[in-house]
């Protein structure tokens, strides 16, 4: 059985918020962000939630591909800022859209979730388990980012991409290879506290975080995602049998414009073949390949036969990638 994507969706929430204005907000300025990470805006929540962009990327998605919400099987939501540790925000978008039929969890692969949840729904329905499933990413990243630290709360923006992944037993279209892959060790270069777990029944003085948001280590993610991922890309090529000039486009996680020109230099593939909407959105985590890829198809950029690959990286740390066939 092979999978084959027929139906994208996207959504972002109505606010854009410039460098211009960032820089009302924090010390920085146009010309600093815009030279570091190609980032010009972004759209912030002022109430859209994870589940609210979810479900209008899901819908979307639906609507194109001609297919009823009671028809899927499997809702995956990639996501690292659910609004919920339960119930979890996918079994809240099959409520939403009315996927009475559909079993649904959530994936917390940071960046890397979107991918990770592909190729998820790519194993699945090649074991014959579903036939239906719908990838979502969906963040609200403006919810965990420190707007005190300048270094990162100009990188985010929030938004949902979602695609509906059908079995089929005949076509061209499919995933030809996937590769997934962890360094624990080094979870804490990028990481979001977010809550404080403790039992007060024995912690009365629970040892205080520095901080519940998010914080990073810029140097050691760039140095992480430039290394990994032009590995990562190399390997999961060879697994499908294909060099870089054989591939259409590359669609990367949206983090930041000198990793993914680093990541083409490396691979010796011209940048052009890297489209990037991080200019008009920023870095949206685990919705910016799915958001990236909807655009895409509906510019009338994908074609059915192209080799696409996808591939994400972030917290965990994690880092995957896989190769279709649009
Ligand atoms: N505006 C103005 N100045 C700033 C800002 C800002 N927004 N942020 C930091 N600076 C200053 C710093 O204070 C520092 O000043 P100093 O030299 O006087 O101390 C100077 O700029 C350089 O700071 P660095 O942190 O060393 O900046 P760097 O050149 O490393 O760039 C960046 C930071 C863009 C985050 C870089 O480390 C990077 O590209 N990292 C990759 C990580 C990334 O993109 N993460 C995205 C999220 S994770 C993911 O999606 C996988």
């Amino acid at each position: 059985m092979r999978m084959k994507i027929i139906g994208t969706g996207s959504a972002l929430p109505r606010t854009r918020v410039d460098n211009g204005q960032m820089a009302e907000w924090v010390d920085t300025t146009d010309a600093w962000i815009r030279e570091r990470t190609g980032i010009g805006e972004r759209r912030l929540s002022t109430g859209e939630t994870v589940v609210s962009l979810g479900t209008e990327a899901c819908l979307k998605a639906l609507e194109q591909a001609g297919i009823g919400a009671e028809e899927v099987d499997l809702i995956l939501l990639a996501t690292c800022t659910p609004e919920y540790l339960f119930p979890c925000g996918a079994c809240q978008i099959q409520a939403a859209i009315g996927a009475v039929h559909a079993a649904a969890y959530d994936i917390n692969a940071a960046c890397s979730g979107f991918v990770f949840g592909l190729n998820a729904a790519q194993a699945y329905i090649r074991a014959g388990v579903y036939r239906r499933i719908l990838v979502v990413g969906s963040e609200v990243l403006s919810k965990v980012a420190d707007w005190s630290d300048r270094s990162t709360c100009v990188l985010f923006g929030d938004g949902a991409g979602a695609v509906l992944a059908q079995a089929r037993e005949d076509g061209e279209s499919r995933m030809l290879s996937s590769i997934q892959g962890a360094d624990g060790t080094k979870g804490m270069v990028l990481n979001c506290r977010s809550r404080m777990m403790m039992n007060p029944l024995f912690q009365e003085n629970p040892e205080e975080a520095d901080t519940m948001y998010l914080t990073m280590d810029g140097r050691e993610v760039y140095c992480f995602a430039v290394r990994q991922v032009a590995v990562c890309i190399a390997q999961v090529l060879e697994k499908a049998g294909l060099t870089p000039e054989e591939v259409g486009l590359f669609i990367l996680h949206q983090a930041n414009v000198r990793i993914i020109e680093a990541v083409a230099r490396n691979l010796g593939v011209d940048i052009g073949r890297f489209p990037m909407n991080l200019e008009r959105v920023g870095n949206m985590s685990s919705a910016s390949i799915p958001v990236l890829l909807d655009e895409l198809n509906r510019e009338g950029r994908l074609h059915r036969g192209d080799r696409i690959v996808l591939s994400g990286f972030g917290g965990g740390l994690t880092y995957g990638a896989c190769v279709l066939v649009w």
